[in-house]
């Protein structure tokens, strides 16, 4: 098993280009699933999630190839409608391809995803959508088996505003008669990626991007060429590394308004962000001041994605940091491993209390999921002395080459 060997203590500075983004792709390669055509993913990271997706597409009988940084799909020929519990426990997002094969090949059994464990991610919302609008849901021996009958409704509306339930309805939607609307949708930007690939695809597909979906359902999909958007986690992660390490960093391709809520955060601690032309630049002060509290939410709120990372920033803040973590129930797994480096943190349920003490020590650490594994590293770099953070297979889940970009921004950190 990998780990990554950290000394801490240097300051970061220089530029790194933003990768695409991991939750873009996760429900656009599903997505490829509706198209009867080739598709070319152009600048794919070789996140390992999106391996295991592209492992998924091989296994229903679609035709994957790498093309250098470009990835070649086509699911003309697919020929399944069967996931098993090997492939899709792998990845949360494999049950965005529920809705896809659905549609597409009018029936599906399909195994419980996984994902991080950071809390019990259900999927009655996906579950509950198909129903509605006309499918035969059962869920049986941990297998969703579903068939698409006649449409039931033409109007949903979501409990929550789950980004992944929001993803499988409106793929299921694009290839099913008659017009969709979805109510409460996600309004992430992943979302407005998606339908924007799917358009290109010639679904009919509107309101991506706000509370309201219509989607017009066609008979067909043909393919398209598509590059998703950057990944405003990675880009918010590598900001938050810029606040932590006394950083001047510039992350090219990365998009400002994207991660509004956290550079106002970034801000109150006294750091500069500036909205250049093609990127964003973090200039931070050496001393810190707290960034007071965050409360995570939907987008444009404050992204749970970030809050691990935020949370070690907090630790090397002046005064104290409040986190709320309003999305998942379980998102603190990773406090026990920042104690290891003598963090002063207390958490309760959805509330963590953080006394920023501008001092952390090396440690052997291990990542506990994806993104408190990225606030691992974040901690490594600030610490003093030798940290090592074991288990790293979760951060390659969601970010590609990090020791790389970190060692190019003056990081002493190596894979071993
Ligand atoms: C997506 O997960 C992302 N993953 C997550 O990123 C991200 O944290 C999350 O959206 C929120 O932004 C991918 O896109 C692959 P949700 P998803 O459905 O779709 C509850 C990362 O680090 N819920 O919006 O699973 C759920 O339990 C990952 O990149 C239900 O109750 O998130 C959670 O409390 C982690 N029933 C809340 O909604 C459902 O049917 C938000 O979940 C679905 C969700």
């Amino acid at each position: 098993m990998d780990k990554f060997f950290i000394n801490g203590g240097n300051c970061l500075k220089g530029e790194i280009k933003i990768d695409c983004a991991k939750n873009s792709l996760l429900p656009i390669l599903a997505g490829c699933i509706l198209v009867n055509g080739q598709v070319l993913l152009k600048n794919v990271p070789k996140y390992k999630d999106v391996c295991a997706m592209c492992d998924i597409l091989l296994n229903l009988g679609g035709f994957v190839k790498w093309q250098g940084d470009d990835l070649l799909v086509d699911c003309s020929q697919i020929d399944k409608s069967e996931i098993s519990n090997e492939l899709a426990s792998v990845v949360r997002s494999s049950i965005f391809t529920l809705g896809p094969i659905l549609s597409r090949l009018g029936c599906a059994k399909v195994a419980y995803p996984g994902g991080c464990d950071i809390g019990l991610r259900p999927i009655d919302i996906h579950l509950n959508g198909l129903k509605e609008l006309g499918c035969k849901i059962v869920e049986k021996n941990g297998y969703i088996y579903g068939q698409k009958l006649k449409r039931n409704k033409s109007e949903i509306m979501l409990k929550f505003p789950s980004v992944g339930a929001t993803e499988n309805l409106l793929m299921f939607a694009s290839l099913f008669e008659g017009r969709t609307v979805i109510y409460n949708a996600a309004k992430e930007p992943e979302i407005v990626d998606l339908a924007c690939f799917l358009n290109k695809c010639g679904a009919k597909i509107d309101g991506a991007g706000s509370d309201i979906i219509l989607v017009e359902g066609v008979k067909n999909l043909h393919g398209c060429e598509h590059q998703a958007i950057p990944d405003r986690i990675e880009a918010g992660t590598f900001l938050i590394a810029g606040a932590v390490c006394n950083g001047d960093i510039y992350l090219k391709n990365a998009i400002y308004e994207h991660n509004s809520a956290l550079i106002d955060k970034l801000e109150v601690c006294g750091c500069k962000v500036l909205k250049e032309k093609k990127g964003i630049r973090i200039i931070a002060p050496s001393v810190l001041e707290s960034f007071g509290d965050i409360e995570t939410a939907v987008y444009p709120g404050f992204p749970t994605d970030l809050q691990p990372q935020m949370a070690t920033l907090g630790c090397v803040c002046n005064g104290c940091s409040l986190i709320f973590e309003n999305v998942f129930e379980s998102r603190f797994n990773y406090v026990g491993q920042l104690l290891k480096m003598g963090a002063d943190i207390k958490f309760k349920s959805s509330i963590c209390i953080i006394r920023g003490k501008r001092k952390l020590y090396g440690a052997d650490v291990w990542a506990t999921d994806l993104r408190g594994g990225a606030a691992l590293v974040l901690a490594g770099l600030f610490s003093e002395g030798y940290t090592t953070v074991d288990n790293i297979g979760l951060i390659d889940r969601g970010y590609f080459k990090l020791e790389e970009k970190l060692v190019a921004l003056g990081g002493d950190i190596k894979r071993i």
